[in-house]
């Protein structure tokens, strides 16, 4: 997908903007402060429903201010879309071509966006939980029924945490074992493959970004110990340990991936710096698996890549993206010397104080300067 347009208003500092992207490279410049990764932030809003940077409800809306707004026209093969949405911390409203969506995933559906910003490293170093998001989001734009057997999980799960909080019979917890085992192992099945597709990906982006570790290696853990047993029976396993916690110890719920190197033996830990560039090769791989099955490739952002990474690894990185094709947000400080010394062409915004400066149109520059 491309996007044509995106107005954005209210949204921490961002008066109102609007702007008309260009199909390639965007690279947002400003100061610290001035809205650049506001501007990501309503992209990833549209996509995900949520922030990278926190709860909507917490703070996302601009002082003063009631509600955000954000609105963006995009290009999907030859078909023009648009979608609006309101948000005011507690309650949103949105519209996709027109029409009052009822689920935010209706319109998340629609609007894919692989974001890389600073606090992306936790992809790897951080809890297990956005790990399973990772995949989650990679199988809801893939895989038609997901959502609904993701849904019908998580429901169960939480009849079942209720019911293990009221100390039940054991009669009582049967039906929601069936149910969560049910639709686990057909999670776990669409998980396992998603991460069997990815692996080829991500030895590629690996090797152009990240050479010096070897091979990559995913590996994916289904939250119970589903080489010895299925999920039914690793449920009734550990049904006295869950009354005694008051909740699922084990399933899907629990599901967590490593990714480790050739070069890194055991639990070797990667650098900060190594740990960033091994998320992006996985967000890289992602949009990569989505363009393989959707025939069009998602908006990828950048937020503040400078500063994440060293020049030689911005370039691969630029590099790579170059190749695919890809629109690309691009945000900071100054153009990077990467993109110049490449000779990418990019459409250039200025950001000051929540204000676009130079209109809704940018600077476009064809070469390097
Ligand atoms: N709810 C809010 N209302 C108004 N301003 C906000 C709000 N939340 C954050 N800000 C301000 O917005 C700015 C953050 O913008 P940001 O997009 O992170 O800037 P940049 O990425 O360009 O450094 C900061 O100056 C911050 O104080
Ligand atoms: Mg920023």
């Amino acid at each position: 997908m491309q996007l044509i347009r995106l107005r954005v208003a209210g949204l921490r500092c961002l008066g109102e903007v609007d702007l008309t992207l260009a199909p390639g490279l965007n690279v947002i410049v400003g100061g610290n402060g001035a809205g650049k990764s506001s501007l990501i932030e309503a992209v990833h809003l549209m996509a995900y429903g949520r922030s990278f940077r926190g709860r909507v409800r917490d703070g996302l809306v601009r002082t003063g201010q009631t509600h955000l707004e954000i609105y963006t026209e995009w290009k999907e093969g030859p078909a023009v879309h648009r979608a609006g949405m309101r948000h005011s911390g507690q309650d949103w409203q949105a519209r996709l071509d027109g029409e009052p969506t009822q689920r935010l995933t209706d319109l998340c559906a629609q609007v894919a966006v692989v974001t890389f910003e600073p606090g992306s490293h936790a992809l790897l170093g951080g809890s297990g939980e956005q790990r399973r998001r990772y995949l989650d989001w990679g199988l809801f734009h893939v895989e038609p029924d997901f959502l609904m057997g993701w849904r019908r999980y998580t429901r169960a799960l939480k009849q079942r945490n209720a019911l293990l909080k009221a100390r039940p019979t054991e009669r009582a917890l049967d039906p929601w074992d069936h149910e969560m085992a049910a639709a686990g192992e057909i999670l776990t099945r669409q998980r396992q493959t998603y991460v069997t597709a990815l692996e080829p990906g991500l030895e590629r982006a690996a090797q152009a970004f990240l050479p010096e570790l070897g091979r990559p290696q995913l590996d994916f853990q289904p939250g119970w110990k589903q080489a010895e047993l299925g999920l039914a029976d690793a449920l009734l396993l550990s049904r006295d340990r869950d009354l005694a916690m008051g909740y699922s110890t084990t399933g899907p719920h629990r599901a967590d991936w490593r990714l480790g190197f050739a070069t890194l033996p055991g639990r070797e830990a990667l650098s900060r710096g190594q740990e960033k560039l091994a998320a992006l090769a996985c967000l890289m791989t992602q949009a990569e698996q989505h363009a393989l099955r959707r025939g069009g490739w998602p908006v990828i952002c950048l937020d503040d890549l400078a500063s994440e990474l060293d020049r030689n690894h911005q370039r691969q990185v630029l590099e790579w993206i170059r190749a695919c094709g890809a629109q690309v947000l691009l945000t900071g400080t100054e153009v990077p010397e990467s993109v110049q010394s490449l000779g990418f062409p990019y459409r250039l915004f200025h950001v000051e104080q929540g204000l676009v400066r130079n209109g809704e149109t940018g600077e476009d520059h064809a070469h390097a300067v």
